[in-house]
């Protein structure tokens, strides 16, 4: 299987109020094949969403390596990370964070039109992706007309429009009731297998972790095989 993405001694460190250092990665090692499922569990405040961030080229690590199909995410300059972020990643985060002022179809489009695609293609994309997340029946809902779970489906759609090559997806059925949240992961990832789309997904609901590829616990700032 190919690599997508390479991750080579990755350290973070924060300085709290008093400006006392806090290391909270500390070398993470990591390798993601093409089309793999990854789920990275682990304690509130170990890192995760740190280190989802890092990976999707939202924060600075303090050191360390990612490349991203043998590229090194720090080379890029500030215009091509950008892009890269727009066209390459898909973010689903545990709220969903729709624009409320858009219908459910538009808010899936629109990261197709910020880069490039015309109006009616992007909404004819968008389509087809609400159809896949069995949500075309309330594609002009506004998000106040959307139950949490029907939100989470929207932005599961709205992460795949420009058919990234990896999601980032950060406790997306953390605001759902267990069976919602459980209706929602399952088609997370049957979605991203459908589109040969490589999944890291940061979760606390070990039925969600466990139905991926491989599992990783995030723990004392390093990277664990899970003890279950
Ligand atoms: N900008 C910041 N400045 C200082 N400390 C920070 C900053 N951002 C995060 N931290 C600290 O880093 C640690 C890791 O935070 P992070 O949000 O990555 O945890 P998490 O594993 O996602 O937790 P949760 O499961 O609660 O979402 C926490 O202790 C947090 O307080
Ligand atoms: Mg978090």
């Amino acid at each position: 299987m190919n690599n997508l993405m390479r991750i080579s001694e990755l350290k973070k460190s924060y300085t709290d109020g008093s400006g006392n250092n806090l290391d909270i990665l500390k070398g993470i090692d990591l390798e993601i094949s093409e089309n793999s499922t990854l789920s990275i569990s682990g304690s509130s405040g170990s890192g995760k969403s740190t280190l989802l961030h890092i990976l999707g080229g939202l924060d600075q690590p303090s050191s360390g390596e990612i490349f991203f199909k043998n590229r090194s995410l720090f080379t890029f300059k500030n215009k091509e990370l950008a892009d890269w972020r727009n066209t390459s990643i898909g973010f689903v985060f545990q709220s969903h964070c729709l624009l409320p002022d858009f219908s459910a179809i538009e808010n899936v489009a629109m990261p197709a039109m910020i880069s490039g695609l015309n109006k009616s293609e992007a909404l004819e994309k968008a389509l087809i992706l609400l159809k896949l997340v069995n949500l075309s029946e309330r594609k002009d809902h506004k998000p106040q007309q959307l139950s949490g779970g029907e939100q989470q489906r929207v932005a599961i759609a709205r992460a795949l429009i420009n058919s990234p090559q990896l999601i980032l997806a950060d406790e997306p059925t953390g605001n759902l009731d267990m069976k919602t949240g459980d209706l929602v992961g399952k088609m997370l990832k049957t979605v991203c297998k459908n589109q040969n789309t490589t999944l890291i997904v940061v979760t606390h609901n070990p039925k969600l972790a466990t139905a991926m590829d491989y599992q990783l616990n995030l723990q004392d700032g390093l990277l664990q095989k899970p003890s279950y």
